[in-house]
């Protein structure tokens, strides 16, 4: 069955077990109030590790003293059993039959252990050490949200120091987020995981409305999940325009250097969202963009001009289209990777 484990001591003995036992360690950290999205995750990770260890830690230090950190969704039962309920078949080589794997453990530490010098959401008054992945979190979600960024990496830091994995999973629906950490990994050297260990899952989305699933969903009211996927449609819309806008002007003769690129994408995506503000408003829900940007996957700067050298062949530029939308008191965020068009 699943192991729980609510202590940094017994999860070092738990990982001193599996070191003996030469086993891989896949690692998958979360807040909790499990969905889908989560579980693919840990799907992917029992596909490549002998053993797994998933951590639920709402994390006070990347929560802002005006955010929903005392609200958070925290769903211990359901989320137990979904992971309980969790098992993948993999191929036992050389040999035809399988192995079934579950989870193997469940981290649940309590807040002292992760914070001992303790901690607080008010950035002036706390204590002890913080970790920053300085240039990769001042756009985006790190722009609308200050200090989230050093909370996450921190945090983080400390979860591989304590579950030394072999592999640790993120989901791509926070793709700042596990680009930021993956950076983390090479700049300070960590083997626990390396960096190329650092896996991307894709986003899991609702079959029919397109919807990231989100913790957060939880907030919003059934009218409120009607527009939620709002943004959604939103970055499919700018998309579009960015294939567009590279299908255009493929003339040899003709310069590369696409101007403007970056404003007539942020501007189709926006255009979508303005739509829902006025008809969403006729229903009672109150629709609120906060950002939408395009941004290099390498720097996170904001893109400007277009060279089409620089994003059209393998092996160049990835491009961000990002954005976060209110939809009545719950703030939501997607993203789509601009490839070849
Ligand atoms: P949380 O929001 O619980 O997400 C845990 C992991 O699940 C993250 O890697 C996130 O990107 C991934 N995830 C969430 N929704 C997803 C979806 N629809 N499809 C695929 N993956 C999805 O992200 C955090 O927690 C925290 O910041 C954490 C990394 C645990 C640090 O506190």
């Amino acid at each position: 069955d699943v192991e729980i484990i609510d202590s940094i001591a017994a999860l070092r003995a738990w990982r001193q077990r599996a070191r003996e036992q030469q086993k891989d360690v896949g690692f998958v950290p979360t807040m909790g109030a499990l969905h889908e999205g989560h579980l693919d995750l840990v799907r992917e990770s029992l596909r490549g590790n002998q053993l797994t260890v998933v951590s639920i830690f709402v994390n006070p230090a990347q929560f802002a003293p005006h955010e929903d950190l005392a609200t958070y969704p925290r769903t211990l039962e359901s989320d137990l059993r979904l992971l309980r309920g969790l098992s993948v078949n993999v191929p036992r080589t050389p040999t035809t039959d399988t192995e079934t794997r579950k989870p193997s453990a469940v981290f649940i530490p309590p807040v002292k252990d992760m914070y001992p010098s303790g901690i607080t959401t008010n950035v002036a008054e706390q204590r002890g050490a913080f970790v920053q992945v300085k240039g990769l979190e001042e756009e985006m979600e790190g722009k609308s949200r200050p200090g989230f960024f050093r909370g996450v990496a921190t945090v983080v830091l400390k979860l591989f120091n304590a579950v030394e994995p072999t592999n640790a999973y993120f989901g791509q629906k926070d793709i700042q987020q596990g680009l930021l950490l993956r950076r983390l990994t090479s700049d300070l050297l960590l083997s626990h995981p390396a960096p190329e260990n650092l896996h991307i899952v894709p986003t899991h989305r609702d079959s029919t409305s397109g919807l990231a699933l989100s913790s957060r969903n939880m907030y919003l009211t059934e009218t409120e999940r009607t527009w939620a996927p709002t943004l959604w449609r939103a970055l499919q819309a700018g998309k579009k325009k960015w294939e567009e806008i590279m299908q255009a002007e493929t003339d040899p003769n003709s310069t590369t250097i696409v101007k403007g690129a970056r404003d007539r994408v942020v501007n189709a995506a926006t255009e979508v969202i303005q739509t829902a503000v006025g008809e969403s408003e006729k229903e009672g829900v109150s629709i609120r963009p906060d950002y939408i940007q395009l941004n290099w996957t390498d720097t996170f700067e904001v893109i400007g001009d277009v060279d089409k050298k620089e994003v059209l062949s393998e092996g160049t530029r990835g491009v961000i289209l990002s954005g976060a939308l209110w939809v009545g008191r719950t703030r939501l965020i997607d993203n789509i990777i601009l490839g070849h068009p």
